[in-house]
């Protein structure tokens, strides 16, 4: 009768024992997972790897319905306006915004040039400033890169 009480006795330690031993591994786990998330943050936090800019395709046009010289407006979503022109090399979207003070420039299909007529600074068709204030200064138009897909026209605006 005692040995087999004891056996019982024993059989309970056991199950208890193990029981402690599943809760420990359990609790260590939780929290080692939790610390790993923690830490992965902060050093993401600390060193963002991998965070690239991203970029939208924005359509601005069908390509049949703008032939070489011509020129328009093209609002982005945050509305920065810019100057799309088709050059015999392709399309070229600039800003509209003059470096030098902030006035509007224009294509000059006739010259093959972007002209702001504040200081007559004068811009090529890739935006490189190549006369006036703005040549002097080193300032350039902003420029956006373009996609011919097909018949459509779109250009790569920077998400914020
Ligand atoms: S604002 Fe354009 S040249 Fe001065």
């Amino acid at each position: 009768m005692t040995k087999s009480r004891d056996a019982g006795v024993d059989a309970a330690k056991s199950v208890e024992e193990r029981r402690g031993f599943l809760a420990s591994v359990l609790m260590w786990s939780g929290v080692a997972l939790g610390y790993g998330i923690g830490a992965f943050h902060f050093l993401r936090y600390l060193v963002p790897l991998g965070e690239k800019s991203r970029y939208r395709e924005l359509f601005v046009g069908p390509v049949d319905q703008m032939e070489v010289g011509q020129s328009r407006t093209v609002r982005a979503p945050n509305g920065d306006s810019y100057v799309m022109a088709r050059t015999a090399e392709g399309y070229r979207v600039l800003s509209d915004i003059c470096p030098h003070l902030g006035c509007r420039v224009h294509w000059e299909p006739d010259k093959d040039r972007f002209f702001c007529p504040c200081h007559a600074g004068v811009f090529d068709p890739a935006g490189k400033a190549t006369g006036g204030p703005p040549a002097e200064a080193d300032q350039n138009l902003a420029r956006l890169e373009t996609i011919v897909r097909g018949n459509s026209v779109f250009v790569l605006i920077k998400e914020v």
